[in-house]
């Protein structure tokens, strides 16, 4: 029998590095600490391009102690994770770690209204979206899912149930989400016993780089699949090389079309993050920090026009590093409902968080990337391709695609917006 193992508690007194750069950027418990990774560690190709730009590695490794913004990340960014589980009231208390919650873009789409009876409202932030790569508004609600996932096993770690009431004032239609409550939570005492999953909530993670040349046991990708099940979700998974290779494929092509269709890489673009300032300023978004990145904003190589450029290496790097991550990653997850719909959307988001927070009981991490499973014109053609790789049949949706691996250094913990900003008043 396999046995799952908990793992090690994060510790908070390690410096945090940016999965996206492998750059320490941030250090929640030491603000004024200096990032402690050198410059020159693990150098990917994207990167070395990028070191090209503006000068060699060492010239950059002399020149990044003494530049501003390269120290910690001011402490806000990641408060959240520290905050949770504090606090006086009971939902604010539960709210703190249902903000934590995986979710697409880190847009954070939640806001909640907590009405006079005690129950909390949670909606649907109308000016969060992602009209070009997330038309219908599906990843946001599976983002929403994962929310309420968290939020009842905060709420069970309690002694309390949470009574989820999906859509109370209707269901939004396929197109996208209204202003409608995406649910209403009522919290009753009945000696619920608190998930085992629920531990890893602090220590959950998305990875956002290549994986350690070490395969994943098949035990695992079982106790994965396992974790995932909620009702109307199936997790299939393979190892199978064959598979593993074309769905490998598939997500370095699917990358590419998305970066290569403006609209849909521009939605990205717009909320990149570099350097610690903006992402203390947002606390949103795909986070670029450490100190090579606040050295190539300070040389003009980290604009919204240079991304925008095939021919500049901002440009060119994010696909190479896709291309980087493809060889590594040798377990694929996928989750299937069996309609598509906003309540399996919801469902699929919560199976989602629990495959992470298994992930993590069991040391691994894993990655969405969700690019074949958009809804737009140029996308179409590989996702057909795709379902006949998954064996998806008419009527289903695969909702999820999620790539699992070892860890190959250390997590980073994701900005998140302060949950006082997320509350109606
Ligand atoms: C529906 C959905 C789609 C996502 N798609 C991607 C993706 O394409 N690539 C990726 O790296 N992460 C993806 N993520 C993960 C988010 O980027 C991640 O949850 C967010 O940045 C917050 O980071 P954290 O999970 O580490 O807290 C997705 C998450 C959800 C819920």
């Amino acid at each position: 029998m396999f046995r799952v193992d908990y793992g090690k508690p994060v510790n908070h007194d390690e410096p945090i590095v940016n999965l996206f750069t492998n750059e320490a950027v941030m250090n929640d418990s030491r603000p004024s600490a200096t990032p402690t990774l050198p410059v020159s560690a693990s150098v990917s190709p994207a990167r070395r391009g990028f070191i090209r730009v503006i000068g060699s590695s060492a010239v950059i490794a002399a020149a990044v102690p003494t530049l501003p913004g390269c120290s910690a990340m001011p402490d806000a960014a990641t408060e959240a994770w520290f905050l949770a589980g504090r606090g006086e009231e009971t939902r604010r208390r539960l709210l703190s770690w249902a903000i934590l919650a995986p979710n697409p873009h880190n847009l954070q789409p939640w806001t909640v209204e907590l009405p006079a009876d005690g129950s909390i409202v949670l909606f649907s932030d109308p000016t969060r979206t992602l009209p070009m790569t997330d038309p219908p508004s599906r990843q946001l609600t599976i983002g929403h899912g994962a929310f309420l996932e968290l939020l009842s096993m905060a709420a069970a770690a309690e002694g309390l149930r949470a009574e989820i009431e999906p859509f109370p004032a209707g269901e939004p239609g396929p197109e996208r989400l209204d202003a409608r409550p995406i649910a209403r939570v009522r919290l009753r005492r009945d000696g619920i016993r608190p998930d085992p999953l629920f531990a890893m909530a602090g220590a959950r993670t998305t990875w956002k780089k290549p994986f350690a040349a070490r395969a994943v046991a098949p035990e695992a990708l079982a106790a994965l699949q396992a974790a995932a099940t909620r009702p109307g979700v199936a997790a299939s998974g393979t190892q199978d090389p064959a598979r593993v290779a074309a769905l490998n494929d598939v997500m370095v092509r699917a990358w590419e079309i998305e970066q290569r269709t403006p609209r849909t890489w521009k939605e990205s673009v717009d909320l990149t993050r570099v350097g610690a300032a903006e992402i203390a300023r947002h606390r949103d978004g795909i986070s670029l920090g450490g100190p090579l990145m606040e050295l190539l904003r300070l040389a003009g190589q980290m604009t919204p026009e240079k991304a925008m450029d095939p021919n500049s290496t901002y440009f060119t790097s994010g696909i190479d590093r896709v291309r980087a991550w493809a060889p590594a990653t040798g377990t694929w997850l996928w989750l299937r409902t069996a309609a598509d719909g906003r309540v399996p959307q919801l469902e699929a988001g919560r199976a989602f968080v629990r495959l992470q927070l298994q992930a993590a009981a069991l040391g691994l991490v894993t990655q969405p990337p969700s690019q074949v499973l958009q809804e737009y014109p140029e996308m179409r053609a590989l996702q057909r391709e795709f379902k006949t790789l998954v064996g998806q049949r008419a009527g289903e949706k695969v909702q999820m695609l999620v790539r699992v691996g070892h860890p190959d250094g250390k997590a980073v913990r994701s900005p998140r917006r302060a949950l006082q900003d997320l509350i109606r008043a």
